[in-house]
Parts: C-alpha cells; structure tokens; sequence
C-alpha cells in the first residue's frame, strides 16, 4: 500500500492480467491473439533529437486510405488501447456518467471505465444479438459510450453493419457508438468504417496489432468525423507517436505490406478451418464458438485439461464466462504452433479412453 491514501476507484482497482504480466513462461504462445509472422524492419535514423510529428503525415495518410476514410478522420494512437482510454476520458464526466458494454467482451473497457471513476452499463451480448437497434437504445439509456466489438473478443461474434447503423441512429445526439474493430482484417467484409460519413456519434477503432503483426509497435488508430476527433485531440499527448514507430507504421503500410498482410490472413483463416476440425472431433471439447477472429473459444469438459497444457509450455488464456471456469481462448498460430495444440488434444482423448 502507498503511504498516501489512493481514491477509492483505484484502490478497488483490478489490473487487467495477461500472461506477459503474470511471467508465466512456455514455449507456444497462443493466448494473446498475436500473428505468428514477424516481419524484420532496418531503419535508418538520424534525426531522433528532434521532437516527432505529432500524427506522421505519412502514416496518417495510408491509413486513411486503406481504411477508405478522409485524412481529418483518422487519429493515430498507442494502440486501440489508447483509443479506448481517450475516448473515455474525453466524453465521460468522472462519478456521474457510464459506458455501456456487451458482456462478455474485450477486458479493457471496463479496466479503462474503473480507472476513471466511469460506470458500467453491463448489457449482454445476447441482448446485443438478439433485440433491436431501438430495444438496445432503450437499454442504453443515458450512457454516454456504447462499445461493441466486432468481431467480439472473445466470442467472435459479429454484428452486421446494417445493425451499427441502426444503433448510431438510434443514439445520434445522445451516445457514441464504438465499434472496436480490432479484428476486422480477419472479416473484412464486416467493416463499419463506411458508416462514418453518415454518423458524427460513430467511431472505429483499429490497431495494428492483430492481423499486421506488430502487437509490439503500439499503434492503432481512431477513426470518426472530424468534428468527433477534435475534443479528443485536446486531451492525447502532445507527442503519443515516437520517430521510430512512425517510421515502421509507415513501412507496414506499404500496399506491398498491405498485400503480405492480407495474405497471411488467408493463411491464418484456414489453418483456423483446421484447428476448428480437430476441436469438434474431440470429445473433451464440449462447445466451440468458431467466430470470425484470430482465435476460437472453446469450453473443456475439465479445467484440468487447461492446466495439463500450460504444463506442457502451451499457453492459451482461460476465462470464466457464463459462470463456468472452463472456457478457453485460442489464438490461430502458425502451422507447428497448432500442432501443440493436436497434441495436447490427442493426449487428452487418448487418456480419457484408458480411464
Ligand atoms: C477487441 C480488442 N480491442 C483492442 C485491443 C488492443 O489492441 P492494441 O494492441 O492496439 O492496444 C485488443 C487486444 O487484444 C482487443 O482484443
């Protein structure tokens, strides 16, 4: 405990754990929803005295044009995470106002909310699925934020654009809408960027941590009409993008980049068709959400069967949903990264059929 006495918001605060904070250590890493293809950059830099460009032009400008966007409309962050904090911080009054959220869903909207004394509305996502643009309205109520993610994290459930537009709609002049796009490489069909010209109180947010492969650069990128990104361009860091950073986003987006990219994701798309085979025919697997992201989430007849992997050195990350502690998420890895996990599934099948 600190000698000084903490606001109580953060006093209560859980820290959002991963496998990277807790040092666990294994040899296949498939709990992050990273790519497996990492890509090698050389730069050569000789002006790193001088402060950056606030948001690199260059950057800025082939984002936009790969996100199909004007340039006024993109904001480049320290990852969607950075989004999510801004966006927060920007439209939401600490100790009054809340964000609305379709449970269960991506951890960091609800670590950013407590961090800022901001409430949850907890919705579900099968209210989102199941009711109407205006029934999901009603719910929302006076929240000021609405994220939806899409595909979600970690059910890889998705919401056709049809539907954001209905509920940006329905919200226009009350809430923002926040579709959390940071998957949407892998579904590309599914995108809501489109919708921006339409609506003032709709945001995307993007990073290029997923499916570009550079979960270790920090960057994403926030995209909303102009008038929407100008409070939150008071409220970022004077300099959030470093030289360095600036200088291999822009490689990334290359169209020679972009093509890789979209490549890999075909790759990544049907060595997911594989894995998701090997699941259904195992008997230990008792249901499987295939979804539309770089991961599948599964429940195990048996929690053990999740510890008896990390044992093995192949790290997924477990969850508690619906009240059961025997959910598990699984990042698509590479071809021998997979492999881990037909072996641990064959081990577990084998067992079963001598106990
Ligand atoms: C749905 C979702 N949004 C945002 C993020 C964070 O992305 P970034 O690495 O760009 O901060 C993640 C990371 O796992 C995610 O799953």
């Amino acid at each position: 405990m600190s000698s000084l006495p903490l606001p109580s918001n953060i006093e209560q605060l859980k820290a959002y754990s991963s496998a990277k904070s807790e040092k666990i250590t294994g040899t296949t890493w498939l709990n992050a929803n990273e790519s497996p293809y990492a890509r090698d950059f050389s730069l050569s830099l000789t002006d790193l005295n001088r402060y950056p460009d606030p948001q690199p032009e260059a950057v800025i400008e082939r984002y936009a044009n790969y996100a199909g966007v004007e340039k006024s409309e993109v904001l480049m962050t320290r990852g969607a995470d950075e989004g999510i904090e801004l966006l927060v911080r920007t439209y939401c009054q600490p100790a009054k106002d809340s964000i609305a959220i379709f449970t269960p869903t991506y951890g960091m909207y609800k670590v950013t909310a407590d961090t800022h004394n901001i409430a949850i509305n907890e919705l579900t996502q099968d209210q989102l699925q199941q009711l109407n643009a205006k029934e999901i309205a009603a719910l929302v109520g006076e929240s000021k934020l609405v994220f939806v993610c899409n595909p979600n994290n970690p059910t890889g459930a998705t919401i056709a654009p049809a539907k954001i537009a209905e509920l940006a709609d329905a919200l226009q002049g009350k809430a923002l809408v926040i579709v959390d796009e940071a998957y949407i490489e892998f579904s590309a069909a599914l995108t809501s960027s489109q919708l921006i010209k339409d609506f003032s109180n709709l945001v995307v947010l993007r990073t290029l941590s997923k499916a570009f492969a550079l979960a270790g650069l920090r960057t994403g990128f926030t995209l909303a009409q102009a008038q929407t990104l100008a409070p939150i361009r008071k409220v970022i860091a004077p300099y959030p993008v470093s030289t360095v950073v600036a200088r291999i986003a822009q490689s990334a987006l290359s169209s020679d980049a972009i093509t890789q990219m979209r490549r890999q994701v075909q790759i990544l798309n049907g060595l997911k068709q594989t894995l998701c085979s090997w699941l259904s025919a195992s008997s230990r697997v008792l249901e499987l959400k295939k979804g539309e992201g770089n991961f599948v989430l599964v429940a195990m007849q048996n929690t053990i069967d999740i510890a008896k992997a990390k044992q093995s050195g192949l790290i997924m990350r477990p969850f508690t949903l619906y009240g059961q502690d025997n959910w598990l998420r699984i990042s698509i890895g590479n071809e021998s990264e997979l492999k881990q996990v037909k072996l641990w599934l064959d081990t577990l099948n084998t067992e079963g059929k001598i106990q």
